[in-house]
């Protein structure tokens, strides 16, 4: 079998990594894998179940009765419908990075993740792609950029999707996912040590594409 190639793209909140992450999978012709939209996909089934996300037992009773998937268009469904609208409610986003703490809730999601990828030319972001879901990735690049520059993008983000936010909602969520996410016991946000770390504050996202592509080629993955 022709071997696959993998690229795996981690970082905190709203550092961008997902719009990277999709340039470069058309450029390549890999397919692209969201697995943030999962976690906004399980957190958005316990809310219309009316669970808590808070209670993780409860939010672990939806494990193997719902199913998270992605359609034709690679947009996020929930047994078979097309959710990727309701996942970037503010609602979601508040409570997103609870159920992204809980294990068996991460084990569910990793397995579909990695059947996804397997023998598959992927790029696949999130935040424990590089150090846990493909933790032997071909590239592993983890995206970071200053707390308020990536509130301005997602209040920028929200603004042209139509959803209601401010930049200080924006700011508070972004911290404090970040503090959930690297906080968490099991597979924390945090960088592979074979990773390389790209700040892109002050970059263009071209730039960012460009540099990811370069290191790409350099490896012999395209
Ligand atoms: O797009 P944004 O950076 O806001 O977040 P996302 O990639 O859609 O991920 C939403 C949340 O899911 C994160 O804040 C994490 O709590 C969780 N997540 C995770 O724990 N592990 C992943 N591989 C991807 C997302």
């Amino acid at each position: 079998m022709e071997k696959s190639y993998s690229i795996a793209i981690d970082g905190p909140s709203a550092s961008g990594k997902s719009t990277v992450a999709k340039i470069i999978a058309n450029k390549l012709n890999f397919i692209y894998v969201d697995t943030g939209a999962m976690y906004r996909a399980f957190t958005y089934a316990v809310l219309k179940a009316g669970l808590d996300p808070k209670d993780e037992k409860a939010s672990e009773s939806l494990i193997g009765k719902i199913e998270i998937s992605f359609n034709e268009k690679n947009h996020i469904t929930l047994d078979g419908v097309d959710i990727s609208k309701e996942v970037r409610s503010n609602e979601v986003a508040d409570n997103v990075s609870y159920i992204a703490s809980y294990k068996n809730i991460r084990l569910f999601l990793v397995d579909s993740q990695r059947k996804i990828a397997s023998n598959k030319n992927v790029v696949m972001d999130g935040r424990d792609i590089g150090t846990y879901v493909l933790s032997n990735a071909d590239l592993k690049i983890y995206q970071i950029a200053s707390a308020e520059e990536r509130a301005n993008r997602r209040y920028k983000e929200n603004i042209e999707k139509g959803i209601k936010s401010s930049y200080e909602d924006c700011l508070d969520n972004v911290n404090k996912r970040d503090y959930i996410d690297s906080h968490r016991s099991f597979c924390p946000l945090h960088p592979a040590d074979d990773s390389i770390e790209i700040n892109t504050t002050h970059m263009t996202i071209d730039e960012v594409v460009n540099e990811i592509l370069k290191i790409a080629k350099e490896r012999g993955i395209y």
